[in-house]
């Protein structure tokens, strides 16, 4: 267990706070479990309604943690907690399908840097708010990855296709008031006012009818479709870890210098 996610409920609100300022909140295996079980936990506990994705620090979440990605490139995955689940799904592909499956509303307050799956997660969340300070980005292609969390097509949706791309390939990022322009965020608020929002749509949803609340979800988006979908990316994205051009791009990453693709492909 670890407490780089908080968990509590309260309000019949469950919220998970990512909580390792020191790393920008970058997720570890051992936080997609909390994550992952938080989610399952809420779509079987009728004293559930709603769930809320918080940040302790400013940062939402830097997204997955590289050092994990780069333990993969290298053939040794840490993130595999032996004696936990020998066979079972790995905890961010529960966590992802959790997102993909979940009935209940999901809300986030988001302050400020989401990066990769701290973005994505934000496309299957149904109220989210942001603070103008917030940097929305998915540099998968940078990271020579490729999307995932079902961005692929949810991004282009929200965002068309252009735009998307640029943030996919480029890198480019999102502020927040453009977020709320666009359709990625709900609202953009100033910075501290960005929580206490987030908790009171979070409590207001958990006074709606559930049942309607379900259909409505439901008839919003195609679940099966986009889990699907994940399954496609997850393939793509556990080849392009094992990639020459991955270990490059992480191995910059941790000495702190540009990337060199020139000599990897
Ligand atoms: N995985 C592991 N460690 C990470 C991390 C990540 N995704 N994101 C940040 N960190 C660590 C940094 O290595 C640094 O650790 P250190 O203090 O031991 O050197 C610490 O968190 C603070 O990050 P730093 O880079 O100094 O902060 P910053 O404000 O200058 O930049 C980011 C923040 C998020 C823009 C930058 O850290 C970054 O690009 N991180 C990688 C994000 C990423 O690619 N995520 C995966 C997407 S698929």
């Amino acid at each position: 267990m670890t407490d780089h996610v908080l968990s509590s409920v309260e309000n019949e609100v469950l919220t998970l706070t990512f909580n390792r300022p020191d790393k920008k909140n970058a997720i570890t295996d051992a936080m997609y479990k909390v994550l992952a079980d938080g989610l399952d936990q809420a779509e079987r506990d009728p004293a559930i309604r709603c769930v809320l994705f918080n940040s302790s620090s400013e940062a939402f979440t830097a997204g997955n943690d590289l050092s994990d990605f780069a333990a993969q490139n290298a053939g040794g995955d840490t993130s595999r907690d032996a004696g936990e689940r020998p066979a079972g799904e790995r905890n961010v592909t529960r966590f992802l399908k959790g997102l993909a499956r979940a009935e209940k509303p999901l809300v986030a307050a988001v302050r400020g840097l989401g990066v990769g799956v701290g973005t994505t997660m934000l496309l299957h969340c149904d109220l989210v708010f942001v603070a103008p300070e917030a940097k929305l980005t998915t540099p998968f292609v940078g990271l020579a990855l490729v999307p995932e969390a079902a961005s692929s097509l949810l991004l282009p949706q929200r965002v068309g296709h252009a735009r998307a791309y640029a943030m996919f390939a480029l890198g480019e990022a999102l502020g927040g008031e453009e977020a709320e322009r666009i359709g990625v965020a709900y609202k953009c608020l100033a910075s501290d006012q960005v929580e206490a929002a987030a908790k009171a749509a979070a409590v207001a949803l958990t006074k709606r009818p559930i049942g309607a609340l379900k259909v409505t979800k439901r008839l919003m988006r195609d679940a099966a479709k986009i889990a699907e979908l994940m399954d496609i990316e997850g393939r793509y994205f556990g080849e392009r870890l094992q990639s020459a051009e991955a270990a490059e791009a992480f191995a910059a990453f941790f000495q702190k210098r540009p990337a060199d693709f020139s000599k990897v492909g």
